[in-house]
């Protein structure tokens, strides 16, 4: 189903209502920090995610400074990889992201973002 913004509802929802908004204290050790920008249209996304002694994401947050599909990406994305292993993590494509939320090709990049911040912690 999609709404009036030309997205699917889980967009809207996620935009509306986005899951682990916020900051970790980047100077705590167990905390890793990804921070990623899109060249196609300056967006800027942070994620950061607290692992555990087993290699557990404990704790996961994000900020984006971008356009709602970039939003709704991330927080799909925190949703994703929160309590996981560090490992899935890695493995999140933003294909799977994109699909899910069923990203038109424009805003394939704003997935992109998430992946990739993911990546870079
Ligand atoms: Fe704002 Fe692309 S135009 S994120
Ligand atoms: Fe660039 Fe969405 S992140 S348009």
């Amino acid at each position: 189903p999609t709404s009036y913004s030309g997205y699917a509802d889980i967009v809207d929802e996620h935009y509306s209502n986005p899951r682990n908004v916020g900051t970790l204290d980047a100077e705590d050790d167990d905390v890793g920090t990804g921070l990623v920008g899109a060249p196609a249209c300056g967006d800027v996304m942070r994620l950061q995610i607290r692992v555990d002694d087993d290699g557990n994401i404990s704790d996961v947050k994000f900020k984006t400074f971008g356009c709602g599909a970039a939003v709704a990406s991330s927080s799909y994305a925190t949703e994703l990889i929160s309590g996981g292993s560090l490992e899935d993590a890695m493995a999140v494509k933003n294909t799977d992201i994109a699909e899910q939320l069923a990203l038109p090709p424009v805003k394939m990049h704003c997935s992109m973002l998430a992946e990739e911040a993911i990546q870079v912690r």
